[in-house]
Formats: structure tokens, C-alpha cells, sequence
């Protein structure tokens, strides 16, 4: 069959290279891509928002399968556009991702399943928010209720901080209609894993287990990017914690939604909070994280496109998900400045280097091909370096090298990425 898939990053990058290996699959095209992508697959310019032309194209192209990788699309209901023109399509209906679309409703589901979360309150009016704020503790966590690129979370030391948070989600629109409604809950303290998961509406198979590197500094300083690493599997991630989250967190949460009316069919992101009181969810995502990714997919063993087919037709439970014991990480090369500030348009060497390589990838986030038909910089985050090794140590090793064989203007990295690892 042939396969599109939604979206232009590290992520749809990673996506199409597991695609490109089924044996099910004859063209792949992306929808916008990236100047990556561009290379397994063919480009097609046409925004991830622009439903009605996304679906005219899969018609007209006989796209047997879709794949949705971005939030975006997936909250404003891509997938029940594509179902309505009976074409076939991975990831939740807009019904179930609300899952991610609304911190709200993902806390108040939590709250009424008994699914182990922080203790929040939900505010739609700011003057109760800032009330409220009179007698909470601190630290304190504000989160914007609806999609915010994942900066729409403020953790605020003192009431006067927090208070200044209120004021920019709620009043300042800082995050603009995001911000409507906002979540403050507890402080929380641990490690953090990603855990992600297919889902086919009542069954569960979870992946191997990753971690990101959100802050843009070595020592996790300076300002939260979309993400400037991953290693893979979590050493933090014991076979107690997995059965525990099992238990109380992954079934628990497909159950609650299909008790809801809103069956959830794709790919749930668990971010979870290892505290010492136990595995608590941070969040849900509908979609796989970026750059878990990119760790996480050439680790598995599956034909990545029966999983999904699984998924859409409910028979996920015949599926025996497997992934390689060994480990990857993945190193962001970003362009000096990123998030803020930064420059585009420098010319990439090396990329090469990367060519028939097994168990080392070079995935695109944010490159184009210039009018020369040259790899040039077009985004903060550029490329997402990824190794594997037969341990984390070994992949680290393996990453840190192969970052080296990159070149361009401004590449800016950090140099803790799996840091962890080495602590242990
Ligand atoms: P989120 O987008 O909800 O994952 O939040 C982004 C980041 O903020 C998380 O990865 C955590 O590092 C941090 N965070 C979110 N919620 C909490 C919490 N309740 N306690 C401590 N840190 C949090
Ligand atoms: N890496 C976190 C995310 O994709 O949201």
C-alpha cells in the first residue's frame, strides 16, 4: 500500500524510516515533510491543518493508510474528517484526543478513575485562580488547559510569581486561547519517563521506555524547548514500576476513556513523575513525543505498519510488541539561540556520514534544500542524532561521535544528553 503521513519533524522523520521498512508498503508520501524526509519519501505541500486537502489527496492517490504524527491536527480532528471520507487513518478521533488537548479534562479524568496524578484544582475565571493562590503552598504548577507548543507550563516559586503566571495565561493570553481555562496543581519531585503506548481502543501495549532533556542547557538549565535529547530505555524504569503503572495507569486510563464514549485508537504518551510516593501521570499525549521517537522506533522489532493496522481494527491484543535489548540516544543539533532567537539558512555538511550506517540515523527536525539543491538549517531544532549501542554507555558513545560528523554555522548541542546513565 501507499502511506501518508502528517507532519514535519524528527518525529514524522523517525515515523517514515519505520514505515520504509514494511513489507506492506510501496510509496510513502509526507504531508508537509522536511528536506529529510524528502529522502524516503515524497514531499507534498500541504499544511498539517488543511483537512479537506489532506483527504482529497489521500482519495486521490489510494492511500491505503494515514499517519497522523502532530497534536495539532489530531485535537482539531483530522481523524474524523479522514473516517467521514472512509479513508483509513492512525490516531484518536478528536473525542478521545481531548486526552491531550485539555489538561482539565485530563486531570478530572484521572480524579474520577483514580489514576495517580498531582493534586490540582481547575480555574475558568482568573480572580478564583488568583484567590486560590492566597492559600496554596509552594512551589506551585500552572498549566494552560489547551495546546501551548509544550511551553504553557509555569512552575512558580512564591505566590507573587505565580500570580504573575495567572495574569499572562489568563488575562495576557500568553498562550492565546490555551490559556481560557488553566490547571494549578501540586509541585511534584522525581524522575521523569516517557513511557508511550499503542492502543486500539480497550487494549494496551506499551514501548520500551524513554527519557527526554526538555531545558535547552547542560545541568537541565535554561528555558523548556521541545526537547534537546532522549536516551532509551530508562535505567530508572524498573520491572515494579512498569507492573504498578500497568496496573493503575495504562489500562486504567484506555478503560476510563472508552467508559466516557470517547474510545481512544492510536498512540498514548504517558509522562510520568517517578516520586517517592510512586508513579504519578504529568501529562498525556496523543501522539508519539518528539524526540522519543526517535529513540524509541528503531528499537522496535514489529512492522510498525501491522501494529498500526491492528490498532485501527481492534486486534491489537494478537500483536507480540518487541523491541531490541540494547539502547539508543538521540542528541539535538539545534541552531545557537533556539528557543528564542536563532538564524536559518546555513549550508549542513556531513549528513553522508549517516548513509547505510547501521544503527546510527540522522532525523531531520528542521532542514530544507536551498536553491542548490544543498542541505541548509531551517528550524531551532535541525537534525536529531541518534546511535544505538549495546547498552546506554555504548549509545552515548556512539551519539556523541556521530554528532561530530555534522557541520554547520551556529550547531549548538547540549553535551549531558543519557547523563544519567553515567551517574549510576
Ligand atoms: P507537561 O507539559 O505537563 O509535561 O509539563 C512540562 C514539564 O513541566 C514536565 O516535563 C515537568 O518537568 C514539569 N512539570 C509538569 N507538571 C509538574 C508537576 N506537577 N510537578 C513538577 N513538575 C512538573
Ligand atoms: N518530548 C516531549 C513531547 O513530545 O511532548
Amino acid at each position: 500500500m501507499d502511506v501518508l503521513i502528517v507532519g514535519s519533524g524528527g518525529r514524522e522523520h523517525a515515523i517514515a524510516a519505520s514505515v520504509a521498512k514494511s513489507s506492506k508498503v510501496n510509496k510513502i508520501y509526507c504531508a508537509p515533510g522536511n528536506a529529510g524526509i524528502g529522502q524516503i519519501a515524497e514531499c507534498v505541500d500541504i499544511g498539517a491543518m488543511e483537512f479537506d486537502r489532506l483527504a482529497a489527496f489521500a482519495k486521490e492517490k489510494a492511500i491505503g493508510l494515514t499517519i497522523v504524527g502532530m497534536d495539532d491536527p489530531l485535537v482539531g480532528g483530522i481523524v474524523d474528517v479522514f473516517e467521514a471520507e472512509g479513508l483509513r487513518v492512525f490516531g484518536p478521533r478528536k473525542n478521545a484526543a481531548i486526552l491531550e488537548g485539555s489538561k482539565a479534562f485530563s486531570k478530572d479524568l484521572m480524579k474520577k478513575y483514580h489514576i495517580p496524578t498531582a493534586a490540582y484544582e481547575n480555574f475558568d475565571d482568573a480572580n478564583k485562580a488568583l484567590a486560590y493562590l492566597e492559600t496554596a503552598s509552594f512551589p506551585i504548577v500552572l498549566k494552560a488547559d489547551g495546546l501551548a507548543l509544550g511551553k504553557g507550563v509555569l512552575i512558580c516559586n512564591t505566590v507573587e510569581e505565580a500570580k504573575q503566571g495567572v495574569q499572562s495565561i489568563m488575562l495576557d493570553k500568553q498562550f492565546g486561547a490555551a490559556g481560557n481555562c488553566m490547571v494549578i496543581e501540586e509541585f511534584m519531585t522525581g524522575r521523569e519517563v516517557s513511557v508511550l503506548s499503542y492502543v486500539d481502543g480497550k487494549t494496551i501495549k506499551t514501548m520500551t521506555s524513554a527519557q527526554d532533556h526538555k531545558r535547552a542547557k547542560d545541568g537541565d538549565q535554561g528555558l523548556n524547548t521541545g526537547g534537546m535529547g532522549t536516551f532509551s530505555p530508562s535505567p530508572f524504569y524498573t520491572p515494579e514500576i512498569d507492573a504498578f503503572c500497568q496496573e493503575h495507569i495504562y489500562q486504567p486510563t484506555v478503560d476510563a476513556m472508552a467508559a466516557e464514549g470517547r474510545p481512544f485508537q492510536g498512540i498514548i504518551f504517558f509522562g510520568l513523575m517517578l516520586t517517592q510516593n510512586g508513579p504519578k501521570v504529568l501529562e498525556y499525549n496523543a501522539r508519539f513525543g518528539d524526540p522519543e521517537a526517535q529513540v524509541v522506533l528503531p528499537r522496535m522489532k514489529n512492522d510498525i505498519i501491522e501494529v498500526m493496522e491492528a490498532c485501527i481494527d481492534g486486534r491489537l491484543d494478537e500483536i507480540d510488541l518487541q523491541f531490541e535489548k540494547n539502547a539508543a540516544v538521540c542528541v539535538v543539533l539545534a541552531s545557537d539561540g533556539y528557543p528564542v532567537k536563532y538564524e536559518k539558512g546555513f549550508e549542513i555538511h556531513g549528513l553522508e556520514h549517516f548513509e547505510n550506517k547501521e544503527g546510527y540515523y540522522c532525523f531531520h527536525a528542521g532542514t530544507k534544500l536551498d536553491a542548490n539543491n544543498k542541505f541548509v538549517t531551517n528550524g531551532g531544532r535541525v537534525l536529531g542524532v541518534t546511535a544505538k549501542g549495546a547498552d546506554l554507555k555504548q549509545a552515548r558513545e556512539n551519539a556523541y561521535l556521530a554528532t561530530e560528523w555534522i557541520e554547520f554555522d551556529n550547531k549548538y548541542m547540549r553535551h549531558d544528553i543519557g547523563s544519567a546513565i553515567l551517574e549510576q
